[in-house]
């Protein structure tokens, strides 16, 4: 093991200073209540209403839905959840300030919605965005020892197209400073140049409340991954107490979603010798830049985005933030070959930042659903003429030194885009993204785009950002200067995990009795299009510089093409489900995005009573470019891609296969004729054993950290007396946590069902179901049990916390 030298004197110096910076979680011992009288203890990051239960009472809607097309009102269920998010929330607490006299601020990083923070019974601030972080300096409203702490929060009905939760469901923190310190968001770390050879780094900072009769000067100091320092460099202020400087150093390491590499950077602000304030930033060297030549370049290399739209929740766990939730989701989408994602429709967290720039993600960070038209009677229009600038400026300014962003985005699908005000507002808020950081291009999804073409807004973004419209790509290139565009929104594709519909039809409208989508694939809105759709423009076309699926996983309201359908309150878009399981879906994007690891991938489940003799086409997910397929033993046929076929130009199809049980088998061939692999689907029996397997996101498997926030996410299956897996199989579960955790929820990926996530028991969807447990803080064992009463069947895993 290698000893950090210089960051353990690093820590040991900070620890000697008087009035260091200190940054002081207040996430536990919350007190809450929804009517002000009756309160619960609770930790945060909260969501007071993922426990449900889930009634279309909570968010029921007479609307026409218009981005959908709808011109008449129709009653809609299910739009924002189904869950109780609406209405008033209140939390308390109590703090402990040092009885020095030192500054203060709090920092929260988003509550839902309509923030009321109150210190010592004084008005301390209020936001209205319940996306955004922000912070307000308390130093005047508190006093050495016992402080309370009061936020009020507001949820109007309609003010969401989709699940928004409720509660302080990010950190927050109290930050501790002496009087003269750096202005928390006011250091800015960008790359102006960088290649192999050599880095340039450009550093602003502001220091705050400094005694401008003393002398005084500020270390900045760049450290590599093994604590040595690259680069160092002292400043003095200004008299506005601004500094800034470049560090240069040799052989950088450049970051990249393949290599993310982050450096930190210390800086030391002194007076008279004496440390007075000190800031580390984590920071990853490298360029982005778009042009009609390079398209999209990272670090200088032309690269089409792969990338998924993400809402915030965090299925059954809802919007309460948890980093080893987050984690999965962000290794899961990796793995498929994935490397950006665009945090629909909103303000991201911190914590995700951090994930993605330490896990190698890129992000397209948004604002904004709307602006000054309201898309839901009560949407964040209601402030959007007082408050969009200031959100801006709070998004640029608290993420600017996150390596993993690499555009920015001021909103998605605008009204406004056709019109004269909407071309005004789109160049204001770009200009005051690169006022904040002319670091990143600046984008905006279009949905109307020849009314966004018409009104110029689309030539006057940095990046055009085509919402789905593939075919208007044509004449967009056409006219824009920019000589390139973004599928900045694509696909919306529906799907449910392990359902299969027949016969398999390619349709804009299809709808069923069971509330569930196709599996195979072939179904979409009619707004939106096909994965290959995509694929197709974007191969053909060097100028269109890559896509954001919509989404990476199903999201918490808009069941889309369900949406006047009940019981059905989440979304069929993911590519993985509601509980993170994979969707055939997700095999398809791996097969084209992952080009380190071969894909071969089998759809249908082989396991039908009712299906004998019947067609039952077969799909093969791969990169190979041919494959054959085997009933039993018996050649369907080896097939080749097709560059002329919709459909099979990505995917391998045997669309005339007849069920028979048994097994199918797969085998898969590159373009040279050379195997690349096989995939098989058996016919299971009986429901007769449960399968465990745990991932422990942020840890290793099989361990957790016994910090009280650690999740083990357990994917638990039916399988037969042989092991194999019982595709359909729906038994009802019971789950029970002992030793050091606890049950947090669990999830099976199925939108039409009304079992709450954070009771103990569930029915298996297609043979699968997540659970989730959570560690304590004491290190030890915790064991999950799940057991199906009915069949007598019980297993046990035991996972370690640390
Ligand atoms: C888009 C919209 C998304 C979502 C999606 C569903 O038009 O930007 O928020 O509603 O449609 O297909």
């Amino acid at each position: 093991m290698k000893i950090n030298l210089l960051f353990i004197a690093f820590a040991l110096a900070a620890s000697a200073m008087a009035q260091q910076r200190k940054e002081i979680s207040l996430n536990e011992d919350w007190m809450f209540s929804r009517d002000n009288e009756n309160w619960e203890r609770v930790n945060i990051p909260h969501d007071w209403a993922i426990s449900g239960p889930f009634d279309k009472k909570w968010d029921l809607q007479t609307v026409a839905i218009e981005q959908n097309g709808e011109k008449e009102k129709s009653e809609k269920s299910g739009r924002s959840g189904a869950l109780p998010w609406i209405g008033k929330g209140y939390y308390s607490k109590t703090f402990n300030m040092p009885n020095h006299r030192c500054r203060a601020e709090l920092i929260f990083d988003g509550a839902m919605s309509e923030p009321t923070v109150t210190v010592n019974g004084h008005k301390a601030g209020y936001w209205a965005y319940g996306y955004n972080a922000f912070r307000m300096d308390i130093t005047d409203l508190v006093k050495p020892g016992e402080n309370h702490l009061k936020v009020s929060l507001n949820n109007v009905e309609e003010s969401s197209r989709w699940y928004p939760g409720g509660g302080i469901y990010r950190p927050v923190k109290l930050v501790l400073t002496g009087e003269t310190r750096f202005d928390t968001w006011g250091t800015y770390v960008r790359t102006i140049k960088a290649d192999k050879k050599k880095a340039f780094i450009s550093i602003d900072t502001k220091i705050l409340g400094a005694d401008i009769t003393k002398p005084s000067g500020t270390e900045v100091e760049l450290y590599d991954d093994r604590g040595m320092i690259v680069a160092a460099s002292h400043c003095n202020a200004d008299a506005e107490g601004n500094i800034h400087t470049v560090l240069d150093f040799n052989k950088p390491k450049l970051w990249s979603p393949e290599t993310p590499y982050l450096y930190k950077l210390v800086l030391t602000h002194k007076q008279d010798r004496k440390v007075l304030d000190r800031q580390a930033i984590n920071v990853g060297v490298r360029t982005v830049e778009v042009s009609k030549e390079g398209g999209f370049m990272l670090n200088g290399k032309t690269r089409k985005i792969k990338g998924v739209c993400l809402h915030h929740d965090l299925g059954p766990l809802g919007t309460a933030e948890n980093k080893a939730a987050l984690i999965r989701q962000i290794k899961m989408m990796k793995a498929m070959g994935c490397d950006a994602i665009r945090t629909a429709h909103n303000v991201p967290s911190e914590m995700q930042m951090d994930i993605c720039d330490s896990l190698g993600m890129m992000v397209m960070a948004e604002s904004f659903d709307m602006w000054i038209y309201p898309k839901c009677k009560n949407g964040y229009a209601r402030f959007f003429k007082e408050w969009g600038e200031k959100d801006i400026e709070n998004l640029v300014l608290h993420h600017r030194n996150h390596p993993s962003i690499v555009m920015w985005s001021i909103g998605n699908e605008i009204p406004e885009q056709g019109g004269k005000d909407g071309l005004a507002i789109s160049k204001r808020l770009q200009d005051l993204c690169h006022k904040l950081d002319p670091s990143r291009p600046v984008t905006q999804g279009l949905d109307r785009v020849d009314a966004a073409l018409k009104s110029g807004v689309a030539q006057a973004m940095d990046v055009p950002g085509f919402n789905y419209r593939l075919h208007k790509y044509q004449k967009g290139i056409e006219t824009l200067p920019q000589g390139f565009l973004l599928g900045s929104e694509t696909a919306s594709t529906v799907s449910s995990r392990g359902v299969y519909k027949f016969p398999v039809t390619v349709s804009d409208k299809n709808t069923y009795t069971d509330g569930q989508c196709n599996g195979y694939d072939t179904e979409y809105c009619s707004w939106s299009n096909l994965p290959d759709d995509d694929w197709k423009w974007q191969e053909d076309n060097s100028w269109v510089i890559g896509e954001f699926v919509w989404t990476g996983y199903d999201y918490l309201g808009e069941p889309t093409p369900y949406d006047n359908y009940w019981p059905s309150r989440s979304s069929y878009f993911g590519i993985c489900d509601l509980a993170g399981l994979p969707k055939d879906r997700y095999f398809l994007y791996r097969s084209h995005w992952n080009k380190k690891e071969h894909t071969i991938h089998l759809l249908p489940h082989w396991t039908w009573n009712d299906r004998k003799g019947k067609i039952t086409p077969v799909y093969c997910y791969t990169d190979g470019e041919e494959a054959e397929l085997f009933v039993n033993g018996k050649s369907q046929g080896r097939i080749k891609k097709n560059k002329d076929s919709r459909l099979d130009r990505f995917r391998l199809r045997w669309n005339e296969v007849k069920y028979e049980p048994g097994e199918i088998k797969v085998v898969a061939y590159d373009g040279k004729g050379n195997k690349i692999g096989e995939d098989v689907r058996r016919t299971a029996g009986k429901p007769a054993a449960i399968k465990l397997s745990a991932e422990c996101p942020d840890n290793t498997d099989m361990q957790l950290k016994a910090d009280g926030n650690d999740m083990a996410f357990i994917t638990v299956s039916m399988t037969d007396k042989d092991g194999i897996h019982c595709p359909t199989a729906d038994n009802s579960l019971s789950f029970e946590v002992t030793g050091d955790g606890t049950f947090q929820a669990a999830c099976n990926g199925d939108a039409t069902s009304l079992e709450p996530f954070t009771q103990p028991q569930m029915r298996l969807f297609n043979g699968q179901l997540v659970v989730v447990v959570r560690s304590t803080k004491n290190a030890g064992k915790l064991r999950l049990t799940v057991t199906d009463k009915k069949l007598r069947l019980s297993e046990t895993i035991e996972l370690k916390t640390i």
